[in-house]
């Protein structure tokens, strides 16, 4: 086994991590955490037994990294469960696993954007649910091949008091890796933070069929990038948040897609992929949310509309 990372971490109980979702970002994890540590949750139906897969590190060092698949219901001395599905298929996807998990597992949520991570904290008010708010970037090249393409921080908060119980120890479970984590108060304003990220690029990225650093010279995002920011602003202030201006809105928007040019967003990836996109938890969600709080929000619902017509794929509402 691989020895903890930084001799302080020496004392955390070792026992196996779950993680629901072998995608990118759950490859990551599993990658990084010591060898031997992560399991990738078997989902309905499938009898598989290991996922094996490339992974190149931020050092170009690739290697093979095998992960056992297995039943929540088979493993003794689970530390943590991190659910690393994409946000639209995170509740059904609990629902099938979580009655077989030990009620006081913490589960780690990592969903992109906002709405999903509330209805599991809804679901199972009673259970350590915690959520996090990652700027780790991984991406599949193809489908053997997992890339961590850039390095982030992850930042851990709780939804439900259990989850408050039990941040600290998560945060030096999920420390064992080579990634950077803290535990967070103010988990909320840093989900926010990342919404605004997401809902700045993606949709942009997927509508124009293009890299992230390349939206910041198209047209249909320089007509729509200001009106977009005035409305994100709206709802940040309406909903009681501590809320950047505008135009420090765009600032951050832009940094973003300046230092992940390159990169192809998770919406564009699921487009070309044919697979449902996270929009209608992004700016899905701040039209909604601004529905809800008496605000019209046309450049959100724009977008949205906009995304799902390349998709095809049935609204929330
Ligand atoms: O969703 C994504 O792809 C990422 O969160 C971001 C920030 C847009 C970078 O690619």
């Amino acid at each position: 086994m691989r020895a903890p990372h930084d001799p302080n971490l020496a004392q955390v109980r070792q026992g196996k991590i779950l993680i629901l979702g072998a995608g990118a970002m759950g490859r990551l994890w599993a990658a990084s955490l010591p060898l031997g540590t992560a399991r990738f949750l078997r989902r309905a139906n499938s009898v598989a037994s290991d996922c094996q897969y490339y992974f190149r590190p931020l050092d170009g060092q690739q290697r093979t990294v095998t992960v056992t698949y297995c039943d929540a219901a088979d493993v003794v001395d689970v530390r943590l469960l991190l659910v690393t599905t994409k946000a639209p298929a995170t509740l059904a996807a609990l629902q099938d696993q979580l009655s077989a998990l030990h009620p006081s597992v913490p589960v780690v949520l990592f969903q992109n954007g906002m709405g999903s991570q509330q209805e599991v904290a809804r679901h199972w008010p009673d259970r350590p649910i915690l959520v996090a708010s990652t700027t780790e970037a991984a991406n599949r090249p193809a489908p053997e091949m997992t890339v961590h393409a850039g390095a982030g921080h992850t930042w851990v908060g709780a939804l439900t008091p259990l989850g408050q119980a039990c941040l600290h120890e998560a945060v030096e479970q999920l420390a064992q890796s080579r990634l950077t984590v803290s535990a967070e108060a103010d988990i909320h304003q840093r989900l926010w933070r990342k919404l605004v990220v997401n809902a700045g690029i993606n949709p942009f990225t997927a509508l124009l069929d293009c890299p992230n650093g390349e939206i910041l010279h198209q047209p249909l995002y320089r007509q729509y990038i200001d009106p977009l920011c005035e409305e994100l602003y709206q709802l940040m202030v309406r909903e009681g948040l501590d809320a950047p201006s505008p135009t420090e809105l765009r600032s951050t928007i832009e940094a973003v897609a300046h230092s992940t040019a390159a990169n192809t967003s998770s919406m564009r990836s699921d487009v070309l992929t044919g697979q449902t996109t996270e929009i209608d938890y992004i700016n899905g969600y701040v039209a909604r949310r601004g529905q809800e709080l008496g605000l019209d929000l046309p450049v959100n619902r724009m977008l949205t509309d906009s995304v799902k017509m390349l998709t095809n794929h049935s609204s929330l509402g």
